[in-house]
């Protein structure tokens, strides 16, 4: 159902006239205009067709016919936009999503955290080194991770250029994903070089095999080539935070009502921007897009209710996505009520679970980690008391790499606090690397099976 835009009120404009927290100060106007008059002028980076999908694929995902894998980068940079660090994430989602499809017995919908992840929000607007303060980094669209005051500047023509590198990734995720790369005949392709030293690779290779013999029987029995499962569909997603971005990739298409962000299919608004009354909210809440909403521990049940309420008033099938991320000691208190506020507005919505950023903690020596075991324990956890509430846990969102870094602790490779300093590459959180993501998605799998037999 497409939203009437006259009855609500509603423009991609209007979140100007409320509080949007978050944004960058640019410094001339001019330049601001030109690279947002650039940026609504380039082609789009998704298709409606493409986003109807997808709410039609996260309304099943609600009512338990499939299972989101939404996963990515914290932040992706421009320097980040090569074929290595694109391929090697796609691999492992890949994996992830072969393993839950198989042992969830579900189809899973896979939603990159990628093409557009490119703005973060910041605890503070500015950062301090050895008695200098300068603004904060607030990711590649807006200036320049380097510790210099020129490189803080917020720059508009970094907007053209984050439209530029999601096009660039997106290429090469459509061009793998509807070619050979995703032939589950052929899942060594998704084997990365260092696989083989996994302890998760024998578990792995037994489950592949055994999805190779079901192949080679159907092929045997049904006499013909199943074609169908040599391209998949990788979905993108980001937090929708720089207002003024998201709104030149706001538009009307033909022959449809309503308005689509075109630069991402899954939009969603973070846990520092969600307030019911401010801009992120306002400038979500009239998109045809399905739209996430991370939930955290400073959420309440009324708050809740009127989020739910204004986000989706039309009780749309896969409309909204609620992102939960309390930490795995604050979960068990928080998140029944929640489910039960959820419930007495009548309206149904995806729940998954965000295990990552309520799990982030400090060294001694004040490196970002999260511990394997935290992770996990709230994911459990969600699973857990979404059976309970008779609810259902429909996805998870993770912070993951293909890459081999050492950022979080724990895991079968037992990554200690002190080999994080080997190869931490994250400028902002820390991420799941290829083996504790397999390891995740086992685990999931392990724990429902032990819920739902
Ligand atoms: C994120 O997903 O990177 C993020 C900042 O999350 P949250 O809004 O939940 O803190
Ligand atoms: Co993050």
């Amino acid at each position: 159902m497409a939203h009437d835009v006259a009855t609500k009120d509603w423009s991609p404009s209007s979140w100007q006239e409320k509080e949007a927290l978050q944004q960058p100060t640019y410094t001339d106007e001019v330049e601001l205009e030109e690279a947002l008059d650039h940026v609504s002028s380039l082609p789009p980076l998704v298709t409606s067709w493409e986003v109807d999908n997808l709410k039609d694929e996260l309304a099943r995902a609600a009512r338990g016919e499939r299972f989101l894998l939404q996963g990515g980068e914290c932040a992706e940079s421009f320097a980040d936009c090569t074929a290595d660090v694109i391929t090697s994430r796609l691999k492992i989602l890949m994996q992830m999503s072969l393993v839950l499809t198989y042992g969830l017995n579900t189809s899973v919908v896979r939603v990159g955290r990628f093409a557009g992840q490119y703005a973060k929000p910041r605890s503070s607007d500015t950062e301090t080194r050895n008695g200098t303060t300068l603004p904060s980094y607030r990711g590649d669209i807006v200036n320049d991770a380097a510790f210099t005051e020129e490189a803080r500047v917020p720059d508009p023509q970094r907007m053209v250029e984050a439209c530029s590198s999601s096009a660039l990734t997106l290429n090469l995720v459509r061009s793998l994903s509807e070619g050979g790369f995703a032939d589950l005949h052929h899942p060594e392709y998704w084997d990365l070089d260092f696989m083989q030293h996994s302890p998760l690779a024998e578990e792995y290779h037994a489950m592949v095999d055994s999805i190779e013999d079901t192949l080679d029987f159907l092929e045997v029995v049904t006499a013909r080539e199943l074609d169908s499962v040599e391209s998949v569909q990788f979905y993108t997603s980001h937090e929708a935070l720089l207002l003024p971005y998201e709104e030149a990739l706001s538009r009307s298409v033909p022959h449809k009502d309503g308005i689509y962000n075109l630069g991402t299919h899954l939009p969603w608004v973070g846990k520092r921007t969600n307030q019911p009354e401010n801009a992120h909210v306002e400038y979500a809440r009239g998109l045809e897009n399905p739209i996430g909403l991370k939930v955290g521990p400073d959420m309440t049940p009324t708050i809740l209710k009127r989020l739910v309420q204004t986000l989706d008033p039309d009780d749309e099938p896969g409309e909204l996505t609620l992102i939960t991320r309390f930490g795995s000691d604050t979960i068990g208190d928080r998140l029944p009520g929640l489910i039960e506020a959820v419930r007495d507005t009548g309206q149904s919505v995806l729940w998954i679970c965000d295990p990552m950023h309520g799990n982030t903690e400090k060294t001694d020596d004040g490196t970002k980690t999260r511990r394997f075991d935290n992770i996990l324990g709230e994911l459990e956890q969600a699973l857990d008391i979404h059976a309970a509430e008779d609810s259902h846990l429909g996805g998870v969102h993770f912070e993951l790499t293909g890459r081999n870094v050492t950022e979080c602790i724990g895991g079968a490779r037992g990554i200690a606090e002190s080999d994080l300093g080997e190869a931490y590459e994250s400028l902002v959180d820390p991420r799941l690397n290829y083996d504790q993501s397999l390891e995740m998605a086992f685990s999931i799998v392990r724990k429902y099976r032990a819920l739902h037999g």
